[in-house]
């Protein structure tokens, strides 16, 4: 029987996690076969209880699931522990492993792919929900000069930085109160683009800024980065091989094997 795998989300027609895993799988001559399920809002643990009653071996876990993934899952990676959220699942002898591999994905998209050194480096994320919260461990362990985190709403943000002050130099601030700093790396990490709407970040905060990385893919140029590169910023990026790496990371979890990421993200990039 071929391995079975599944991403679980909602909505989740348009995920692009099949064809990477396929893709992965080819590469690799893993025999699996991976599809996407959509979760009721309020189902998620009947659809995974299922899932492996079945005899599914693993599953990607994306929105609006990513905390009860980590409920779900009796034993958990650090990262997936220190994220508070869990985007990769694993079972094996009736146990639930939890894992977050967008963090790890995220850092080495900058850093391998795109060619960023963070060591030393000033760092913005904007916004402080989960996507945020899952990015500032591996951000940190890079050895940042600083790690600011910007959001609307002050309180989560403080939230985030009281959680992770014993990992590195990281505090909190309105946008309003980056008007006078600079920074070599910006990254956002609100949701604004689903509107298709931005973070209001001051006129300025650009102007040193070598890469503005949006963590969505999927919807072009954003308002984000037309933002940015028309205020200073070096050049921006999307999401795309951030999507790709944590993949990546999934799948060596599971098969033990290192995809190679390039050709996928090349082949990604062609379709779209
Ligand atoms: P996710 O898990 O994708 O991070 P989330 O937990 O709902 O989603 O968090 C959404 C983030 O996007 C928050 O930081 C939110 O800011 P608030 O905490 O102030 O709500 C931010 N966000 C959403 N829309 C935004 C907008 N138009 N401008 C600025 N920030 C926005």
């Amino acid at each position: 029987m071929t391995d079975r795998y599944a991403v679980i989300g909602n909505p989740i027609a348009h995920s692009k996690s099949p064809v990477i895993h396929a893709a992965f799988a080819l590469q690799t001559g893993q025999d699996l076969t991976y599809e996407r399920i959509l979760g009721a809002t309020d189902g998620f643990r009947q659809t995974v209880d299922a899932f492996r009653a079945e005899g599914g071996l693993g599953m990607n876990v994306t929105l609006p699931f990513k905390i009860e993934a980590y409920a779900y899952a009796g034993e958990m990676s650090e990262r997936a522990a220190a994220a508070g959220a869990v985007n990769t699942l694993k079972f094996e002898a009736g146990q639930v492993f939890g894992d977050n591999t967008d963090g790890a994905g995220l850092v080495r998209d900058l850093e391998t792919n795109l060619g960023v050194r963070l060591r030393g480096k000033r760092v913005l994320i904007a916004g402080a929900g989960g996507a945020a919260q899952g990015a500032i461990v591996p951000l940190l362990a890079r050895g940042p000069a600083e790690l600011v985190i910007a959001n609307r709403t002050l309180e989560k943000a403080q939230t985030l930085a009281a959680r992770f002050t014993d990992r590195g130099p990281i505090r909190a601030a309105r946008f309003e109160d980056l008007a006078k700093l600079r920074f070599d790396l910006i990254i956002n990490a609100t949701a604004a683009s689903i509107d298709g709407d931005l973070p209001e970040l001051p006129r300025g905060v650009y102007e040193d800024c070598a890469l503005a990385y949006e963590m969505m893919y999927g919807r072009g140029e954003t308002p984000f980065m037309r933002s940015a590169l028309a205020e200073g910023a070096g050049r921006v990026a999307d999401g795309l091989g951030m999507l790709v790496e944590q993949a990546a990371e999934a799948f060596q979890l599971w098969r033990g094997v290192r995809p190679e990421t390039e050709p996928v993200l090349d082949l990604l990039r062609h379709q779209t």
